[in-house]
């Protein structure tokens, strides 16, 4: 850690108490009961990030996502007013799913079984012999989703929000619109399967008092003497989202001369000189379920972590980018950044599956968080709020 100690003021014991500070059911976090539970009551009943809008960079582009914990299938198109709109993949003939590829460009969507064909606004524009049916065209639109885009994210809702996402983010809404994520055009992906409980691998990702152990080189920039494992300066909560502000180390060291090079051709001449100072503003954004953002000055980064099932997760990490590779050297840094998040990420994931495997012995009944996890906690209350409300049951008390 730095020579150099900053002043650093943690945040105090007593001050997030009204979250609760008892411990917490282990149970949620590998139960398939549980889990068959949260489909229908989280998931189907919060924005979910989906996508970005560069990928929909022209009229006729689109996406398809698989959503397996609703078991769906999702089909973004931008249709010819430029409009991002939002279907489920499945023609409305006999169900078949409509789009096999998972991008391209089109002006239609053509069913394989029998041609039905749709417009990039989902209305049915043909169907062979449709006169022998009993129904109207107007009643065959593909199946549409609620679709927001907020700082350039794309966001879906698979049942009927209580309000719009900018609503329900308030500040965060704004606060995503000045995001560098908004402006990216481009990004890094990395795509990694896990055998764990989609909470467990997300509060791996809400949390710095693993850093020091797990990480202990890439940890060096937010740990110093006084903060020797590097927790935030603060922490937010709106409704069921929530924030941290990453305190940075002004005393890190400058970073090693290939480093440098490769933050200075990537665009990120600050981290690449070592002028990033303690008010350097980096937030954290988490939104409720599974997806958050970190966005400073130079680092555009999100991550989302689906799940599978139970025991099962698939996660999906980006790195956010201005502008297309112009050099080759300029590939070379993107390519250096993402395979330094992918170093850092390894050395979580098999810790992960090991806090998954002792959890699902059922050797305990309970965990425990403290202050510094405090958006764990907050993850685990709000799922547990909406899991009781939707079978009918009072709160646990955890408190
Ligand atoms: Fe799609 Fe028949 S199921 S056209």
């Amino acid at each position: 850690m730095g020579e150099c100690s900053v002043a650093f003021e943690p945040v105090g014991k007593d001050e997030l108490d009204w979250l609760g500070t008892g411990p917490v059911p282990a149970e949620p976090y590998f139960d398939n009961t549980w889990f068959e539970m949260e489909r229908e009551a989280v998931f189907r009943q919060s924005w979910m990030q989906i996508g970005h809008s560069c990928e929909l960079p022209e009229r006729g582009s689109f996406i398809r996502r698989e959503v397996e914990v609703l078991k769906a299938s999702v089909l973004v198109t931008r249709g010819k007013d430029g409009e991002i709109r939002a279907f489920h993949n499945v023609c409305t003939h006999r169900g078949t799913q409509l789009v096999d590829d998972g991008e391209g460009r089109r002006n239609t969507f053509s069913c394989p079984y029998h041609m039905w064909t749709f417009a990039l606004d989902g209305a049915l524009v043909s169907a062979p012999d449709f006169g022998s049916f009993h129904v109207s065209k107007e009643a065959c639109a593909l199946p549409r989703l609620y679709c927001e885009v907020i700082g350039g994210l794309i966001f879906v809702h698979f049942g009927e929000p209580e309000t719009s996402l900018r609503d329900e983010l308030g500040p965060l809404a704004e606060k995503l619109d000045g995001m560098p994520v908004g402006q990216a055009t481009t990004f890094s992906e990395y795509v990694y399967d896990i055998d764990a409980n989609w909470k467990l691998t997300f509060d791996n990702f809400q949390e710095n008092y693993h850093l020091r152990f797990i990480h202990p080189a890439a940890a060096k920039p937010v740990c110093s003497a006084d903060n020797p494992f590097g927790y935030p300066v603060s922490y937010g909560f709106h409704g069921a989202h929530r924030a941290q502000r990453i305190w940075t180390n002004p005393a890190m060291p400058p970073p090693a001369p290939i480093q440098g090079e490769a933050f200075r051709r990537g665009g990120a001449s600050a981290m690449a000189d070592g002028l990033l100072g303690a008010d350097t503003v980096k937030d954290y954004l988490a939104l409720f379920p599974n997806f958050f953002l970190f966005g400073s000055p130079v680092q555009h980064f999100s991550h989302m972590v689906m799940p599978i099932a139970p025991d099962r997760s698939r996660g999906v990490i980006r790195l956010y980018w201005v502008g297309e590779d112009e050099s080759a050297s300029e590939r070379f840094a993107r390519e250096y950044a993402m395979a330094t998040a992918r170093d850092v990420h390894a050395e979580d994931r098999s810790v992960i599956e090991r806090g998954h495997k002792g959890l699902a012995s059922g050797a305990l009944r309970h965990i425990h968080f403290q202050v510094q996890e405090s958006l764990c906690r907050h993850l685990f209350v709000e799922v547990d709020r909406k899991v009781r409300a939707y079978r009918g049951a009072t709160p646990e008390q955890v408190r």
